[in-house]
């Protein structure tokens, strides 16, 4: 059985719209197990590490000044296929492409406010994951359903 770790950013409009519990409850719901979580504000230097991938795309000054702009609930998922399925329940970047039944399809609107952020591959969620997170901050532990949501067979 593969485990994968992935990052999960609620976004300024995901706080600021009282919608942090909904949203982590879609992933929570899954089985996944959250294993990183805090409340944080994310700096200038923090933001352009972090999407440095979009720097010099139109869109780019806007994204900076959004992700800064309030704080953020970052989370390190785990569990098999971590990344896809965290992808797949936060649905198209642009929320009039995503379906019903996702995060961005259920509550937004605007691809500028599109209330969450998931690693898109595994080389991402790697590096992501240790922009927002210690070591000491990733917690390693069991819990008793453990083995009703991810069996040994794979
Ligand atoms: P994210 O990185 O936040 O999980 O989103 P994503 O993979 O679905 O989308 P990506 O292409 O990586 O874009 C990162 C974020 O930039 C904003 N964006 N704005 N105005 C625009 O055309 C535009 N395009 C992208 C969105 O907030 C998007 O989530
Ligand atoms: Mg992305």
């Amino acid at each position: 059985m593969d485990l994968e770790r992935t990052l999960v950013l609620v976004k300024p409009d995901g706080v600021q719209r009282g919608l942090i519990g909904t949203i982590i409850n879609r992933f929570e719901a899954t089985g996944m197990k959250v294993v990183g979580m805090k409340l944080m504000q994310v700096s200038e230097e923090l933001a352009s590490r972090h999407y440095g991938e979009h720097e010099g795309k139109p869109f780019y000054a806007g994204l900076v000044d959004y992700i800064t702009s309030a704080p953020v609930v970052a989370l390190c998922l785990e569990g098999p296929d971590a990344i896809a399925i965290t992808r797949k329940l936060m649905g198209a970047t642009r929320p009039n492409e995503a379906p019903p039944g996702t995060i961005r399809g259920d509550f937004g609107v605007e691809v500028s406010r599109n209330l969450v952020h998931g690693s898109a591959n595994a080389d991402d969620a790697a590096r992501e994951v240790g922009l927002f997170f210690s070591g000491a901050e990733l917690i390693d532990y069991a819990r008793s359903n453990d083995i009703w949501i991810v069996s040994d067979e794979g």
